[in-house]
């Protein structure tokens, strides 16, 4: 796979020559291209030499190793030439400058001749990160299908705390991975999914919740969506964007999430249900808040509809995928869930590890098969663990499907 490497003139610039060996080592080929504002922080000789490559600099003008590029017109032809386009760091004004199509130097202007896919990885301080402008340029090039590998949180360089270190060149590299991987092998499908925890109301202001992000469901709709199925997101309470080319569908209760889910059925193929629903609720809500008192407060719960066991009850052939958040003997309860709740698939995690599973955007998961099968996927990025569950999805699907073919007479 022949891919460019844009370096913008961050702090971080210096990370983007272990990314070059992390790339080569996926057996990228890796072109370096270099802002001005790149060369203030690194030599290109750093990256001709990683490369074995010319580094291209500038619009006009051309410096670095021995010259390998042949064509006048060098960013048409080295848009041309690869498939990959990875940008790292992403400056904030990068990201400005690709969002609004200015043109003014190589990288800029490579950005808008490239036809192949793109991964950005910004990096800068938090504030810069922060910043509306920022975001809002991030949400414009989301939409135009390039990749953001989000920057990671901790010490920046200015001394600050907070999101807009770049990650590590492995992640980045990794993200690179499945990008090109990208199948369409859900084409088709329609996967109706939940998300997210449920919301039920103690009085007017107050309600019962958990920890649920929604992070994972939302990696995985979004994932499925680029994998080509038709994706019908129904969420709890959540502070996420819509995942692009998903329908969403925002519900508070476990009961609105059930009706939800009941409107949908028809229409899908497989169900995916990741969603954190609240197992109580309190059945007669009072009208007015409830007031403190000294006394001891007793709640009344009532149990909520499980949502899943009715599912497997009304699934016919479709294909049905629940989740178990546990905090103990995770593969002995996965077993137990998928199999009386009638799930073809069970996807375990242990949410009581620092880092992983809720909140974080990281997970570690077991995917359980009826067949007996255990995959383990991660820890890794939701997004990554999103696209093994998939891969566990389809191949199962194939599978069933050729079973289907196999016991049909002709
Ligand atoms: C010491 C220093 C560190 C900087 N680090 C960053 C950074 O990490 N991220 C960023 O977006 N801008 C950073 N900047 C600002 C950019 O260098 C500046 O916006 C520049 O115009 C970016 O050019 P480019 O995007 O064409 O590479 C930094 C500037 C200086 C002087």
């Amino acid at each position: 796979m022949r891919a460019v490497l844009g370096v913008g003139g961050g702090i971080a610039a210096y990370k983007a020559a272990e990314l070059v060996r992390a790339l080569q080592k996926r057996g990228h080929d890796v072109q370096v291209v270099m802002t001005r504002a790149a060369q203030e922080f690194v030599q290109p000789l750093t990256f001709a030499a990683l490369t074995g490559r010319k580094v291209v600099t500038g619009l006009f003008s051309q410096t670095g190793a021995e010259d390998t590029l042949s064509s006048a017109v060098e960013h048409i032809a080295v848009a041309q030439e690869n498939d990959l386009l990875v940008v790292a760091p992403a400056t904030a004004d990068l990201l400005a400058k690709f969002a609004y199509g200015l043109a003014d130097d190589f990288l800029t202007t490579l950005y808008l001749a490239f036809t192949g896919k793109v991964v950005l990885a910004p990096a800068m301080n938090n504030a810069m990160w922060e910043h509306p402008a920022t975001r809002a340029n991030l949400e414009i090039l989301r939409q135009r299908g390039c990749s953001v590998v989000e920057p990671d949180e901790g010490w920046l360089a200015c001394g600050t705390i907070g999101a807009g270190r770049l990650p590590d060149p492995e992640r980045i590299a990794g993200t690179v991975d499945s990008v090109m991987r990208h199948k369409k092998d859900l084409t088709g499908e329609t996967i109706l999914m939940t998300a997210g925890p449920t919301q039920e109301a103690l009085d007017p202001v107050r309600y019962i919740s958990n920890r649920s992000s929604g992070k994972m469901g939302y990696a995985i709709a979004q994932a499925a969506a680029e994998r080509g199925a038709r994706v019908v997101l129904i969420s709890g309470p959540v502070s996420l964007a819509a995942p692009l080319g998903v329908e969403l569908v925002s519900v508070r209760t476990a009961q609105e999430m059930r009706q939800a889910v009941l409107e949908h059925l028809e229409e899908s193929t497989i169900i995916i249900k990741t969603a954190a629903v609240a197992d109580y609720y309190v059945a007669h809500v009072p009208q007015q808040k409830l007031k403190k008192t000294a006394t001891r407060l007793s709640l009344e719960l009532d149990p909520t509809p499980d949502i899943l066991a009715e599912i497997g009850q009304r699934k016919g052939d479709r294909l049905l995928i629940g989740f178990a958040a546990e905090t103990e003997n995770l593969l002995e309860e996965a077993r137990r869930k998928m199999i009386s709740k009638r799930c073809d698939m069970l996807v375990g995690n242990l949410v009581n590890r620092d880092g992983l599973g809720f909140e974080s955007d990281q997970n570690e998961v077991e995917i359980i098969t009826r067949s007996g099968q255990t995959v383990h996927a991660g820890p890794s990025e939701k997004k990554e663990v999103a696209e093994r569950i998939l891969d566990q999805i389809a191949t199962l699907r194939l599978s069933l499907r050729a079973v289907d073919t196999v016991d049909t007479p002709a």
